[in-house]
């Protein structure tokens, strides 16, 4: 990779295939969900390593509730160490954490531990983090959308003051940039309602790489093909304005 390439400021990550992964290992999907546990923290590492300043990934969708009940204690269980085991070392790292998704299904051990964190690591600015964990991008908007439903019957807000900018300022990702480059791993070509709103202008990687295997060079394979696109967004390249 040569240092002059255009990087994205901001990646999306879709972490798919951990079920697939443990079951080529012959393991269960437990095992699976340890080893992208694992991933995460590899690609946490080598996102801020190279200088990329917000990393948001998906790590619990609002459907991800109707698998196995022994597959979503056992994730919930990841989770709840994950908070309090490695919230230190991401604080130590200059790392920022946020969680996007709606927080009311967890358990107060949960909860709790989001709050924490997020209070612990609110000053760092080396690396913003975003965990989607219980989101759904449907449920997201729709939130949004009864939020100034709320401030227009109080009387705070009219119709017509609704831009795109203070629709954006009721989403659970307020304040962040959209993402440049969206990652998905595990060979799906889809969205699976994560982001909905803010991928309008991604460009989108799919690779067949499940995700416990994806490593520095993975990132850096996905890094290169990003360089390479013509990001329009919507317009004409430059030359043919003419
Ligand atoms: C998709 O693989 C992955 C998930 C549903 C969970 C992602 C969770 C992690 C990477 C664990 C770490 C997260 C935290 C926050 C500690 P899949 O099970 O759908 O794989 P499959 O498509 O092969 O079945």
């Amino acid at each position: 990779m040569t240092e002059s390439m255009v990087r994205p400021s901001h990646i999306a990550i879709v972490m798919d295939g951990n079920g697939r992964w443990a079951e080529q290992q012959g393991q269960p999907r437990s095992q699976g969900h340890q080893a992208g546990s694992d991933a995460l923290k590899r690609t946490v590492e080598a996102v801020g390593k190279r200088g990329i300043s917000t990393l948001t990934v998906y790590a619990f969708s609002s459907e991800n509730w109707q698998r196995p009940s022994v597959e979503v204690k056992h994730l919930l269980e990841l989770f709840l160490n994950a908070l309090n085991r490695d919230v230190a070392e991401l604080d130590e790292n200059n790392v920022c954490l946020r969680f996007i998704g709606n927080r009311s299904a967890f358990n107060a051990a949960i909860r709790d531990g989001m709050r924490r964190a997020e209070a612990k690591t609110r000053e760092n600015d080396g690396l913003f983090l975003n965990v989607a964990v219980n989101y759904g991008g449907h449920a997201e908007i729709v939130e949004a959308v009864q939020q100034l439903g709320h401030e227009i019957t109080q009387g705070v807000l009219r119709p017509e003051q609704i831009t795109e900018a203070l629709f954006e300022d009721r989403l659970y990702t307020r304040g962040l940039p959209a993402p440049d480059l969206l990652i998905r791993t595990g060979g799906e070509q889809r969205l699976s309602n994560f982001l909905l709103w803010q991928l309008a202008y991604t460009e989108l990687y799919f690779t067949d790489t499940l995700w416990p295997d994806f490593d520095e060079q993975h990132l850096d394979i996905a890094l290169a093909d990003f360089a390479k696109r013509q990001r329009r967004f919507g317009t004409l390249p430059q030359a043919e304005h003419a």
